[in-house]
């Protein structure tokens, strides 16, 4: 299973001093050192995080798979056609929300969202739906055109025990179905060290997308070797 790295929080952190570090052009470049086998970014429409200029300096620098994560939205749509990322992933988005809170309901948007996917084939940018793990909404991804499905795990992430175990059996059996239509899967939201495990057991999931974790890890992992090479300066 490969692993695709949110880069998002590096830019929160950046931003929230305004100034130019920490970097996430230069954190997708160490998680690609690292094996990352793609970076991804969201560009939201308030770009509380990820810049204009943030994705066009991934777009330069990235070389393993650059997935731009969006709203469907006209603005977009022209941003990513012109950027080129390897991929999209469509997701629903709310000026309120903290992070994405749930699949992209195709039911609700499947005309407007045939005509917007028509230009990304032939610009060679493929298409992934953040979707919920059901059987309609995989359906109808496959319908509307998407090469890949992202299946939302954030459910999973917040249930315990048997609710999980049941959460994680729609995912595995979602997955299969995916499959079987013909797309690509993968699967992102709310995984860390401690519920990650299990998706090892899935082979219909090739692929996991994960951001907060990491970056919190990284933060704690790194804290002690810079507070030591801060040491070494002033001392
Ligand atoms: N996949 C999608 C579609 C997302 O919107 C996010 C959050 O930006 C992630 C994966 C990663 O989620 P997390 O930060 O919880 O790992």
């Amino acid at each position: 299973m490969r692993l695709a790295v949110n880069i998002d929080h590096i830019a929160t952190l950046r931003n929230a001093r305004g100034e130019q570090e920490p970097d996430p052009v230069a954190a997708a470049l160490l998680a690609e050192q690292y094996g990352a086998a793609g970076i991804v970014c969201h560009l939201r429409e308030d770009r509380r995080h990820i810049k204009d200029n943030d994705l066009a300096r991934l777009r330069q620098a990235v070389t393993t798979k650059l997935d731009l994560e969006m709203a469907m939205t006209t603005e977009l749509q022209q941003i990513a056609l012109k950027t080129r990322p390897e991929l999209i992933t469509l997701v629903p988005e709310k000026r309120e929300e903290l992070t994405t809170e749930g699949g992209f309901d195709i039911a609700r948007h499947f005309a407007v969202l045939v005509e917007f996917l028509k230009p990304f084939k032939p610009a060679g940018i493929e298409v992934s739906l953040f979707i919920e793990p059901e059987k309609n909404a995989i359906n109808l991804a496959a319908e509307a055109g998407a090469d890949i499905v992202e299946l939302h795990t954030g459910l999973y992430a917040l249930k315990q025990g048997d609710e999980r175990a049941l959460e994680l059996s729609r995912i595995r059996e979602a997955a299969a179905y995916a499959r079987g239509l013909g797309l690509r899967v993968v699967a992102g939201h709310g995984l860390d060290y401690h519920n990650i495990t299990p998706f090892r057991e899935i082979p219909d999931i090739e692929e996991v997308s994960i951001g907060h974790a990491i970056i919190a890890r990284a933060v704690i992992t790194g804290l002690g070797e810079a507070v030591k090479e801060m040491l070494r300066i002033i001392k």
